[in-house]
């Protein structure tokens, strides 16, 4: 069956004809067999997004997210929860109210630079609660979890395009901070038998293509969504980080990835999960990559208005050029990204934002 029509029969024939099949029978509380995600975080830019493909495949979700970086007007699906993953009274509560089959985990610190200057906020932000999350979980006995990691496990590049069995080498406590979760998945898998999926994400992008969910990253500093915003303030800069890699144009290459995309990867991974098997991680990109350059041009040509540009010099912690390998995800997962073009990843994220 392809993939529209598992949506459709899901949303308008499965779910329907489980809740019909409870409730005609019995005045007992409806219990569906339609399994409930936790998406811890579904209320900033990635997790809003996993949520709503979840609600379209006929999951139950539940948004925890203590707002810090997202927002709650992108948690239009599911249940939402306000808490904090510190307050472990409050996740315990979760767990005890709600019969949560699968724990998805979004609530994460990712400014690389920022995590330089303070290591501190991104240990206890994106370890010490993730620790917190897994042994609730645990202590709940709910056994399925999917991690958003990143790209920034691998640090510097020792060959391109980048395959799982890339050495690890993070250069900021953001990227060690992600390792050191990944890390402790594989303890909890083997102490407790929680099975994990661990996606290595290249450069998100985009925006919903249906264009419900609005871009509502305020605080963020990725080079799309700031070139798109600059546009909007006429007296605001882009400052090209380095001019003087050994790149072709001599500014950074990155492999973008849209949102939509790394949302479908997710719901793969756990339905995988789901059926039996055991844990696993991978790198999520196009293999395809853009300069800061040729980001900006495909920007301008898009929107048909001029960035001001500066050009500045290098930004601690960047790598010159990455490029990921998808073939495990795509020969495991049967994934397949259907919005692998630059020019629909900046359209989908100029109308979010408009
Ligand atoms: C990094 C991580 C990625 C993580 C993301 C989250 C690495 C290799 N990648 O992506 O895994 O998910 O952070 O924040 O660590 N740039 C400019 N000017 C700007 C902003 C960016 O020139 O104002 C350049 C950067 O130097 C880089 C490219 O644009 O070459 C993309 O930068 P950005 O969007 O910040 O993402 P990364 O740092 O590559």
């Amino acid at each position: 069956m392809n993939k529209k029509i598992q949506i459709f029969f899901r949303i308008f024939i499965a779910v329907p004809f489980l809740v019909f099949s409870q409730t005609s029978q019995t005045n007992e509380p409806v219990i569906t067999s339609t399994k409930t995600v936790l998406v811890v975080g579904g209320a900033g830019f990635i997790g809003s997004h996993v949520n709503k493909l979840l609600y379209q495949n006929g999951y139950e979700t539940i948004v925890f997210d203590n707002l810090s970086r997202g927002n709650k007007d992108a948690v239009k699906y599911g249940k939402f929860i306000e808490g904090d993953l510190g307050d472990i009274q409050a996740l315990k509560q979760v767990f005890e109210n709600n019969n949560i089959d699968v724990v998805m985990h979004f609530a994460a610190f990712t400014d690389v630079g920022d995590s330089c200057l303070n290591p501190g906020a991104y240990y206890i932000n994106n370890v010490a609660n993730s620790v917190n999350l897994l042994q609730v979980m645990a202590q709940h006995s709910v056994k399925i979890f999917i991690f958003s990691s990143t790209a920034a496990i691998f640090g510097p590049p020792e060959e391109i395009p980048i395959t799982e069995n890339h050495p690890y080498h993070p250069i900021s406590p953001y990227g060690r901070s992600k390792l050191m979760v990944e890390q402790i998945l594989a303890d909890f898998d083997i102490a407790h038998g929680i099975k994990y999926c661990s996606f290595r994400y290249f450069n998100a992008a985009g925006g919903d293509p249906d264009n419900i969910l609005k871009n509502y990253k305020s605080k963020e500093n990725n080079l799309i969504p700031l070139a798109l915003r600059s546009l909007q303030e006429p007296q605001k800069c882009i400052t090209i980080f380095g001019t003087d890699y050994s790149t072709p144009d001599g500014t950074g290459i990155r492999d973008y990835i849209h949102v939509y995309d790394l949302a479908s990867a997710h719901i793969l991974a756990m339905e995988k999960l789901l059926g039996g098997s055991t844990s696993s991680s991978y790198n999520l990109g196009n293999g395809k990559g853009y300069s800061v350059l040729e980001v900006i041009k495909a920007i301008e040509k898009i929107t048909g208005q001029q960035i001001n540009l500066i050009y500045g010099e290098r930004r601690q912690g960047d790598v010159p050029y990455i490029l990921a390998s998808s073939e495990k995800a795509k020969n495991e997962l049967g994934w397949e990204p259907q919005y692998s073009s630059l020019e629909t990843m900046i359209e989908h994220a100029w109308k979010a934002l408009n």
